[in-house]
């Protein structure tokens, strides 16, 4: 029995975030180079597109590029850009068929031109619409988008167009790449590593994570849905008592 008829259509979260990890050993492991598992790598993000639309999931986050993977050897890095571009020309058809929308997260203007002229592109292109939202983070790290949200909201207090004392959660939420965006419920990484690699750790709060011994090339919807089934036996406490969350009215 798949584990899609398991899942409870009124708990599925509103958003996963995931780290897609193993390319390179997935490659290793058939004696060939690491981009070898990256271009594999392409059928575990439509499989994971597909499955998170097919159970009514709002926002997919994909890690595709860390601020930290600008220090691979080069030839790793010119081989990502490619497939970047090459993947968004392949499958724009596609997504916007599925109703698809993208959004990309991280600093877009340190990507070659001619990606951040594909990325802009699909993004208009595909940004009426209304149906999963695809979160691509690019050349995206936490320390950068935090330390971000820190020099504007540290500039808007100089302008005075908020007071130091407006600073709040909420706040500091809108100052981020994600605002608009809720915060994941459900963080999956695969390759069976036990960290958040720089990855919404602001957002990442009060995420349910789930660490797949699956190397990415091979995760497809299956594993997608089981990680769905294990947060939805989860107990979500927020800090609270099991008891509070089982009888809310309990004072
Ligand atoms: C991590 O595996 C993976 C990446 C840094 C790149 C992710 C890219 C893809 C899945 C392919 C293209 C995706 C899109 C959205 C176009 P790793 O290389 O760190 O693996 P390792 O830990 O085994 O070395």
């Amino acid at each position: 029995m798949s584990c899609i008829d398991k899942i409870d259509k009124n708990k599925v979260p509103r958003h996963v975030a995931i780290i897609m990890d193993g390319n390179g050993r997935w490659a290793a492991k058939r004696g060939n180079i690491r981009t070898y598992g990256h271009q594999q790598g392409v059928e575990s993000v439509r499989s994971v597109i597909s499955a998170a639309a097919r159970i009514n999931v709002q926002y997919l986050t994909l890690y595709a590029f860390s601020t930290e993977n600008w220090n691979r050897p080069k030839y790793e890095v010119d081989a990502l850009m490619t497939l970047m571009v090459n993947v968004i020309k392949s499958e724009e058809a596609e997504l916007n068929n599925n109703n698809v929308r993208l959004v990309v997260i991280g600093e877009i203007s340190s990507l070659p031109k001619r990606v951040q002229k594909e990325v802009n592109r699909i993004v208009e292109n595909l940004s009426n619409n209304t149906g999963l939202t695809v979160v691509m983070a690019l050349s995206y790290s936490s320390h950068w988008e935090i330390i971000n949200a820190v020099k504007t909201i540290a500039s808007d207090v100089k302008k005075e167009k908020i007071g130091v004392e407006d600073i709040s959660r909420e706040l500091f939420d809108s100052y981020l790449s994600t605002a608009k965006i809720p915060d994941p419920e459900l963080m999956i990484r695969t390759s069976g590593e036990a960290r958040l690699s720089n990855f919404l750790l602001w957002q990442l709060a009060y995420t349910e994570l789930f660490f797949s011994p699956t190397l990415w090339p091979d995760f497809r919807e299956e594993d997608f849905y089981q990680a769905i089934c294990d947060y939805q036996n989860r107990e979500r406490r927020f800090g609270m008592t099991s008891e509070q969350i089982q009888k809310p009215n309990l004072k």
